[in-house]
């Protein structure tokens, strides 16, 4: 009887869930199925057309030109999408304009750069990587969408997946660093944030995964350059982030500027039909560049913005950011037969399918809450969530004789640098949103702290010029009248804190750097200073890895305090006078020189590895092989002892536990990093990859144990011919608080 009772409820249960899920997909194929039946071709690429906002909507409509005409178009239901319209009323009106006057009232999505925060911003995307704590991140991802959707916004250009091994390319500061294993998972973490388990709530907005793809191996650093890279590259290294998003149930793509191996992305059908919409299932829809299929033509690729038009669409490029092209030329395309009309019904699908899931049909103006743009807008929560992201950001680099926390007794502290005085520089790049000069200056965040005596100068000065987006900052290379009264001021303190680094829009888009080195007069700065007292702190402040060999030869302790946000002054504050203990870890490899670059962790062995007794190895005669500082490295007050290593291994499933020990004065969080090594492969492996990783909180005196388990998920590789495969054979486990200091155990699966 029991078991009859028992398989009437599982068939009750079965039908209930799976019925909903069908019904509900079943639900939305049929509304979107019904209203492309009823669009005009002109309406379905409109769908696929997306124009920046371009005038106050709140006031007298343009009157002419281009303007005239975007107006018109939105009217007339023929624009899918804006994007850089912001705030609740703006957007209103904007969605108005379509809503109310197109034949079929479709609503537009409005899409916006929130890449680290909307109003309250936190850490650039390469800090928060160096948390290492997914829960931190996904959170300030939350933040941020509750603040923009509060705004009217539904669909953030965010996350930035591109990974990338070279520090000159600006746009290293956007995305989680070299390395794909933990690149996918903050990747993953970033999407839930921006999603959530409810897209159609207004708290919530639709993620965009880019730049699809291999961005981030532009050659020489150099922003939209030249990307050619070989197929384990590519599988391996550069489309796991991606994938990991459409796990995570990403809505839309971005594509990107470069061109991959010949094939300008924009246009690349393999990526974005056979391995994106294919491979992958992705649902959502892809949006270009800006300006990126016209750029087709400027590649070499297409002869003219037609085929621009004809050769996108086809690869799969299903919305136009502002090349305006599928608006001039698609629906001539379909009547010439050069583009079918199936790939217009598919691309406009995918685009109402997000706005379907967003719940643009059930209210067009879900997301515009005037009241509750007021309350949330940099509220205290919002303000503490970034104070928190920003302090778990901050990387230890240095700390001799445990020079570092400083205490708050009496002491004369000099503060010396252009940067600490600047409440925009700490915010970063993509900060559109953001109010200008938002930012806790590191001044202000150390004024706070009583029971020392501080005094500041300037130092020489590193920038002049507009601190904005659009604008190239010009740095100072002559003018060196603030050194004297620097070391002036260093003679007559105790400990001098310099902050030298870059500015916030010294790195980003179309902000590749030939040097690494500190940028301007800084480095003449910080020597002089040095020389008059050699009790420095540097507190860096930078958005890519700099080569500071000089610094780390000489001054006692260093801190990467990146471009932390809204609270970066109380986040580094709080860390040099150990209110906080630093927990940080590097995402991306500081070279020692320039010359190294692009410098990574995971590398190949090569035929001639190190070799003490021959000249004929992979080396430079004039510099190291090694980094300044390794991926995954980070120091803390404390001290950490990792011991019983225990390996093993059964039907290729590795179990794998450590012992860590705090051993110092603090109670503090470690990193615990596992990495392995596949020794003998037909595709050749790196010398290690990180498979797993574990932020402890462990207080001072205390042991924890910690465990991981290793699958053919983690052992494996992707062949040349894209094919996910394991091979049995030599493996070394190893786990250590960096890639470099590892305990390590080989096995044979
Ligand atoms: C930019 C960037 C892209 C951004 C887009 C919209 O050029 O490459 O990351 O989302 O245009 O601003």
């Amino acid at each position: 009887m029991r078991i009859l009772f028992f398989s009437c409820l599982f068939v009750l249960l079965y039908n209930t869930t799976f019925s909903q899920g069908t019904d509900a997909s079943s639900k939305e194929n049929q509304f979107i199925s019904d209203l492309i039946s009823k669009m005009t071709i002109e309406e379905k690429v409109g769908q696929m057309t997306q124009y920046t906002g371009f005038f106050d909507i709140t006031g007298p409509a343009p009157i002419s030109g281009d303007n005239r005409r975007k107006y018109d178009d939105i009217k007339n239901g023929r624009v899918g999408s804006m994007l850089n319209v912001k705030g609740a009323d703006q957007v209103r009106a904007m969605q108005k304009l379509a809503v109310e006057n197109s034949r079929l009232g479709i609503p537009m999505i409005f899409g916006y750069d929130v890449i680290h925060g909307y109003k309250t911003i936190s850490p650039i995307p390469l800090a928060e990587a160096a948390s290492w704590d997914l829960q931190a991140i996904q959170r300030s991802a939350r933040v941020a969408a509750t603040e923009a959707t509060a705004a009217g916004l539904n669909w953030t250009f965010a996350p930035m997946v591109d990974i990338s091994r070279d520090a000159r390319w600006g746009r290293v500061m956007e995305g989680a660093g070299e390395d794909p294993y933990l690149g996918s998972r903050i990747a993953a973490a970033r999407v839930q944030g921006f999603q959530g388990d409810d897209l159609s709530a207004n708290y919530t907005l639709a993620a965009c995964t880019k730049h699809f793809a291999a961005y981030g191996f532009v050659e020489s650093g150099k922003d939209y350059n030249t990307a050619d890279i070989g197929t384990s590259t590519l599988y391996n290294v550069v489309l796991p982030p991606f994938k990991a998003t459409v796990d995570a149930g990403v809505m839309t793509f971005m594509n990107s500027f470069n061109e991959l191996n010949g094939i300008p992305a924009t246009a690349d059908k393999f990526l974005q039909r056979n391995v994106l919409k294919g491979d992958w299932g992705f649902d959502g829809f892809v949006v270009s560049d800006w300006g990126s299929i016209d750029e087709l033509v400027i590649h070499g690729y297409a002869q003219d913005e037609e085929h621009a038009a004809q050769y996108a669409a086809n690869a799969g490029s299903d919305m136009d950011m502002e090349s305006h092209a599928y608006k001039e030329y698609l629906v001539s395309l379909i009547e010439k037969g050069r583009v079918d009309i199936s790939v217009v019904d598919e691309a406009a699908s995918r685009i109402l399918r997000v706005k379907y899931r967003l719940g643009l049909f059930d209210d067009p103006y879900r997301y515009c809450d005037e009241t509750r743009e007021r309350e949330i807008t940099m509220s205290k929560e919002n303000k503490d969530a970034a104070l928190d992201m920003a302090r778990k950001s901050i990387v230890l680099l240095k700390n001799d004789k445990s020079f570092l926390p400083i205490s708050k007794s009496g002491k004369k502290i000099a503060i010396i640098g252009h940067l600490a005085d600047s409440e925009s520089s700490p915010l970063g790049n993509w900060i559109l949103a953001a109010d200008d000069n938002s930012a806790v200056s590191l001044l202000e965040g150390i004024s706070k702290y009583d029971g020392n005596e501080y005094s500041y100068t300037q130092g020489v000065r590193l920038y002049e010029g507009r601190e904005k987006f659009i604008y190239e900052l010009k740095i100072n290379t002559e003018d060196r009248s603030g050194i004297e009264q620097a070391v002036k001021l260093a003679k007559e303190s105790d400990i001098v804190i310099m902050n030298l680094g870059e500015h916030g829009f010294m790195s980003g888009e179309a902000r590749s750097r030939a040097t690494l080195s500190l940028p301007g007069l800084q480095q003449e700065l910080l020597e002089a200073v040095y020389e008059a007292n050699p009790n420095v702190v540097l507190v860096l402040q930078t958005g890519r890895p700099l080569t500071i060999t000089w610094a780390d030869d000489h001054v006692p302790a260093i801190i990467n305090a990146w471009q932390l946000g809204t609270e970066s002054g109380h986040a580094i504050a709080q860390v040099l006078f150990g209110d906080y203990n630093p927990s940080g870890k590097l995402p991306m490899t500081f070279p020692s020189s320039i010359g190294q670059v692009p410098i990574y962790y995971n590398h190949k062995n090569t035929g001639r590895p190190y070799n003490a007794d021959l000249v004929f190895w992979s080396h430079y005669i004039d510099q190291t092989n090694a980094p300044l500082y390794p991926f995954g490295f980070g120091l803390s007050y404390t001290s950490f002892k990792y011991e019983n290593l225990i390996v093993s291994s059964s039907q290729n499933t590795v179990e794998v536990s450590i012992t860590v020990t705090n051993t110092g004065n603090y109670d503090g969080e470690e990193v615990v990093q596992i990495y392995i090594r596949d020794h003998h492969s037909s595709v050749v492996r790196p010398i290690k990859e990180l498979k797993g990783f574990e932020k402890l909180a462990i207080k001072k005196g205390e042991s924890k144990t910690v465990k991981f388990q290793l699958s053919e998920k983690e052992l494996g590789f992707f062949n040349n011919q894209g094919k996910y495969i394991f091979e049995p054979g030599k493996f070394s486990i190893m786990v250590g608080p960096n890639s470099t200091d590892l305990m390590e155990q080989v096995i044979e699966l």
